[in-house]
């Protein structure tokens, strides 16, 4: 059994979350708020990808953060006054809520990027806290609504075989340059084996539609490619770029077409289309919030 037969063996127990962008696309809410804390309903962006997360059976929390980024950290923490006022209450739904919110001590580390250098050197920056294991990565601004959720589904899938996974989604031509995108070998339905991939091709350029989402399980030789690498598209350090390093080094990197509706997260267009999904998708929501949307719509067109 070769390198990779021996890390399928191991449990993915780790997660890194780069979560030390600017959010410009944001401003001026993010000038004070960091955009993981933005919320679709009422949860934050970075509680759906912890849930995800957990959900997959990862116990320990990596978040690169960079300045300005202190909610986050108090997000996760217990909150004394607020809990003894919703238990006095018998508020034990809200109570509930916030349980979510709450991590096991030492369960979750935080470190900064001090210089924001990409992707690749975010995630570059928690190799410490790595041992030799498999790890994933989620990029919270791509949120994805599945009934298994989908860091779950390629645990699934990776058990099976080994290597370097990410998730991928058939994205349309002209979105292509937007996105990693992978150079198929054999397209085996759910799993395809990837003989290349590209970080941001220019328009027309793309190998492939299969664009690579915010979703991660890669060897701990990523780390290795990551300390040598030169930077890539856009100026900057790229993920990608370390992944298809290993192509050459196992041929063992493989897209993993996940089931279920992303949102990105990223983009007002795609905030706003999670926020109605998740809003018709809560039981308390719905009839009053479709009804809502059902008379915009009218009213719009006729309009017209
Ligand atoms: C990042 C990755 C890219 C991936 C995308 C998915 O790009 O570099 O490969 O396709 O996330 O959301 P970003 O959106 O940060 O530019």
């Amino acid at each position: 059994m070769g390198l990779n037969g021996e890390f399928m063996k191991k449990r993915v127990t780790k997660a890194i979350f780069p979560v030390a962008g600017l959010g410009t696309r944001f401003l001026p809410a993010t000038k004070s708020i960091p955009k993981e804390i933005m919320t679709l309903v009422d949860r934050p962006l970075i509680q759906y990808a912890i849930d995800e997360a957990r959900a997959a059976g990862i116990k320990e929390f990596i978040f690169v953060t960079s300045r300005g980024k202190s909610a986050l950290e108090d997000y996760f923490d217990h909150s004394p006054e607020l809990e003894t006022a919703l238990r006095k209450k018998g508020k034990e739904d809200l109570l509930q809520a916030l349980k979510t919110t709450n991590m096991d001590s030492g369960a979750i580390a935080y470190l900064r990027q001090h210089r924001p250098l990409g992707l690749g050197h975010a995630v570059w920056c928690a190799r410490r806290l790595l041992a030799d294991e498999p790890f994933a990565v989620i990029l919270p601004d791509d949120v994805i609504a599945a009934e298994t959720p989908c860091l779950q589904q390629m645990v699934e899938a990776h058990a099976e075989t080994g290597g370097n996974m990410v998730a991928a989604m058939e994205v349309p031509s002209d979105k292509a340059s937007a996105y990693g995108i992978l150079d198929i070998k054999e397209d085996m339905g759910s799993v395809v084996s990837v003989k290349g991939m590209v970080e941001k091709p220019p328009m027309g350029k793309q190998p492939s539609n299969l664009a690579v989402i915010g979703r991660y399980i890669l060897t701990p030789n990523i780390m290795n490619n990551l300390h040598r690498i030169k930077t890539g598209a856009g100026g900057e350090v790229q993920l990608t770029d370390a992944i298809a390093q290993e192509i050459e080094v196992s041929g063992n990197v493989y897209g993993f077409r996940f089931r279920g509706q992303r949102f990105d997260c990223g983009s007002k267009a795609g905030f706003l289309q999670a926020t109605v999904a998740f809003g018709l998708a809560r039981e308390e929501l719905r009839d009053e919030f479709s009804q809502y949307l059902d008379e915009m719509m009218a009213t719009q067109n006729a309009a017209q």
